[in-house]
């Protein structure tokens, strides 16, 4: 029995909602790695509308086990009013279809906070983050000093892990010019959250494991893109934490042999949210209208989207990085009516052609786009649900895609809703 991942492979936004959805709907698990509630994923089933943060998106379909693995930073207050308006959507939430890894870090308000402050004291130098406090929490984890979900079984142990804490924070919030930190109402509030968030708690890889012995199938869902990623993004304009594949086995408590196939999502073109450098970036009317017709808005934190033609760099880069299998090619259609497509083959750098995108920031920033230009196509792709029924030009377009990043597409999603698919290679199945 085959498990999948699924990562965007550009800077998140890729449209993972609606191919985790479809994906789901054939798992028995389904599994969030890493990130947090900076993640936005928008479901559209049966004409209802579903956004998630935190929540893995099985949750909108029952008899699914979701699981918030330990490579997760998770703010409690946020998963419960997740909770609460899912449940208003007639989505039941119980212990029985989430579980929570008990050694997952949590997102405090000092954390959001903290993120904030120095988002605003960096002024043009911003990361552009989204402000949920997610680099901080995962700080703290590395510094050996979070409050884990375990931890709020025990009063005792939750002083300790104060002390610890506030130490560090009451002393950088002093630097920064901000009040320290009421220990005793962060206290209270810990207390009062532990006996809604620990029903949902345990040994979450145990539970992985068995599953994985039934033959049960495992869906690890991805949250940002691949060029987010702390080690391989376009440091330091990225997330936290490691978005690539490779984090959903300690993310979750499995071992790298539990992966069978990397499904990357790619967008058709190339959006980002946020600041850092973007080679294919357009000023002119074509971002304008490829922002436009992708409905380019942040689902967070709703701000609008960079928008370029695709980057088969990039994308070529992120697959390799990640050992994508296969890409779940999205939003085609957002393509229909232009004369002329371009796609970014290479870079120029100082008057060198390169196929990389350099990890030096003065060089990333200094990287000319190279183009190769293709006809458009007038008719629509919107829809389509086979290979037959899209325009010659629309198919040489994904054949050129997928030539360039070396890398075959195991599906094409041609609209939103979720029976708009093409499917080429079965990921569970590969
Ligand atoms: P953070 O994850 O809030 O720390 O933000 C760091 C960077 O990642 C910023 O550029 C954000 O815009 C970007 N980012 C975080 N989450 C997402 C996402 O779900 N989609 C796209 N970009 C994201």
């Amino acid at each position: 029995m085959a498990n999948v991942v699924v990562v965007g492979a550009q800077w998140g936004d890729e449209g993972k909602g609606k191919l985790v959805d479809w994906l789901s709907e054939r798992a028995d698990v389904i599994v969030r790695f890493q990130g947090g509630h900076n993640a936005g994923h928008t479901l559209v089933i049966d004409g209802k509308v579903y956004k998630l943060s935190l929540l893995p998106s099985g949750i909108v379909r029952s008899g699914k086990l979701s699981v918030i693995g330990n490579g997760v930073v998770l703010d409690p207050w946020s998963l419960l009013a997740e909770i609460e308006k899912i449940s208003d959507q007639g989505v039941p939430v119980t212990p029985d279809n989430l579980l929570i890894a008990e050694n997952t870090p949590l997102i405090l308000p000092l954390h959001q906070d903290l993120d904030q402050i120095r988002e605003t004291a960096a002024g043009k130098a911003k990361i552009g983050t989204t402000g949920r406090g997610i680099g901080p929490a995962y700080e703290d984890k590395v510094g050996r000093r979070s409050v884990r979900v375990a931890d709020l079984a025990d009063r005792d142990t939750l002083q300790t892990r104060l002390d610890r804490l506030l130490a560090h924070h009451d002393a950088l919030r002093k630097g920064l010019g901000a009040e320290p930190i009421d220990r005793a109402k962060l206290m209270a509030e810990l207390l009062e959250v532990a006996p809604r968030i620990l029903p949902y708690a345990g040994p979450a890889w145990r539970v992985l494991d068995k599953n994985r012995r039934q033959g049960k199938r495992i869906l690890f869902e991805g949250a940002q893109g691949a060029l987010l990623d702390i080690d391989f993004g376009t440091y330091p304009y990225v997330t936290s934490s490691n978005t690539q594949s490779g984090m959903a086995a300690t993310g979750s408590g499995m071992g790298p042999g539990a992966v069978d196939f990397v499904l990357g999502i790619v967008k058709a073109y190339t959006t980002r949210v946020g600041e850092g450098p973007f080679p294919a970036e357009l000023f002119d009317d074509d971002g304008q209208r490829l922002g436009e017709r992708g409905h380019e808005f942040g689902t967070v934190t709703g701000r609008q989207r960079r928008c370029g033609w695709f980057d088969s760099v990039l994308v070529r880069q992120t697959c390799t990085t990640g050992g994508v299998n296969g890409i779940a090619l999205t939003k085609l259609d957002v393509l229909d009516g232009f004369e002329e497509l371009k796609i970014c083959v290479a870079y120029e750098l100082d008057g060198k052609r390169i196929d990389y995108l350099p990890t030096a920031a003065s060089q990333q920033a200094r990287v000319k786009p190279i183009y190769e230009t293709l006809p458009g196509w007038s008719e629509t792709t919107a829809g389509a649900r086979s290979w037959g029924e899209l325009p010659a030009q629309a198919i040489k377009y994904v054949r050129r895609v997928e030539e360039l990043i070396g890398c075959p597409v195991a599906i094409l999603s041609t609209s939103p809703e979720r029976d708009d698919t093409i499917l080429v290679t079965d990921p569970f199945a590969a």
